[in-house]
């Protein structure tokens, strides 16, 4: 049994973390694509092309089921992998549901219409490339009405966290925060649309400011993954193994994870 965790990076290393903890003793096969990251900059047919090479890899180490921990090919590839690509026996899962679950208050798997919700004005950080798909507002429609939503795209964050320049990620934060409050000067949530800005949280919330919720997406995936697993036992894969494979560097992109998830992680090329 092995569950995969996609990204274009070390982003997602936040949400493996929260499936390790919550499901401590399955098998996590994780795949970087940090050859190609960031995502968030490229069309929809590259972020389809790079996103499927990557998920069949994961197939290949005996995962079934692959989550993909990146908001960027959630957005810009998920529906149509699902549409014409996902073999019958294997799936695919996003990362935006759980989320937008969590913000509209609902459970798991929820179909009823959309209703009015508690809170009415929120901020989404994402990439540029999950902020022009509109995939967030568009999840949001099928289940909440008068929600305004304000998209701020951050350019370089991710890029910076790659680099693991935490300086540079903060002040890009910071900048991006004060952009987004020009456009909407209260808001009262907030979501973390990228799996790499949960690294920056801290900042993310000192820039907004103690009232505002801060919703970010590692453990209410994980919380989601334990459910469908437990409603979906054929998914455990048949892999044995945890593994950690990236396109990138090994050496750079197993001592960037180590600094994030503060134990040593070692990457092969994937
Ligand atoms: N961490 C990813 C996301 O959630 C990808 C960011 C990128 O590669 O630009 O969107």
């Amino acid at each position: 049994m092995a569950v995969g965790i996609f990204d274009s990076g070390l982003g997602g290393l936040t949400v493996l973390d929260a499936v390790a903890k919550r499901l401590p003793d399955m098998p996590l096969a994780y795949y970087a694509d940090s050859a190609h990251a960031p995502y968030g900059v490229r069309d929809a047919d590259d972020i389809y092309d790079l996103t499927t090479k990557g998920v069949s890899r994961l197939w290949e180490a005996g995962c079934d089921l692959v989550i993909l921990a990146c908001n960027t090919a959630s957005a810009a590839a998920l529906r149509r992998m699902q549409e014409s690509w996902i073999p019958r026996e294997k799936r695919v899962l996003g990362v935006f549901v759980p989320l937008i679950e969590a913000l509209t208050e609902r459970q798991w798997g929820d179909n009823s219409p959309p209703r009015e919700v508690a809170v009415k004005h929120v901020a989404l950080f994402a990439t540029p490339a999950t902020v022009s798909s509109r995939a967030f507002q568009r999840e949001l429609a099928f289940r909440a009405i008068g929600v305004d939503v304000e998209a701020q795209a951050c350019g370089g964050v991710v890029d910076a966290i790659e680099d693991g320049d935490l300086i540079l990620a903060e002040a890009l934060v910071r900048s991006h925060v004060d952009a987004l409050k020009r456009k909407m000067p209260n808001p009262e949530a907030a979501i973390l649309g990228c799996t790499h800005y949960p690294l920056m949280q801290d900042v993310f919330q000192d820039a907004l400011g103690a009232e505002v919720e801060v919703y970010s997406q590692a453990n209410l995936v994980a919380e989601s993954l334990a459910d469908y697993l437990t409603r979906h036992p054929n998914m455990y894969g048949s892999g044995t193994e945890s593994m950690f494979l990236t396109t990138g560097d090994p050496a750079k992109v197993s001592n960037g994870a180590t600094q994030f998830l503060r134990r040593r992680i070692e990457f092969v090329k994937a």
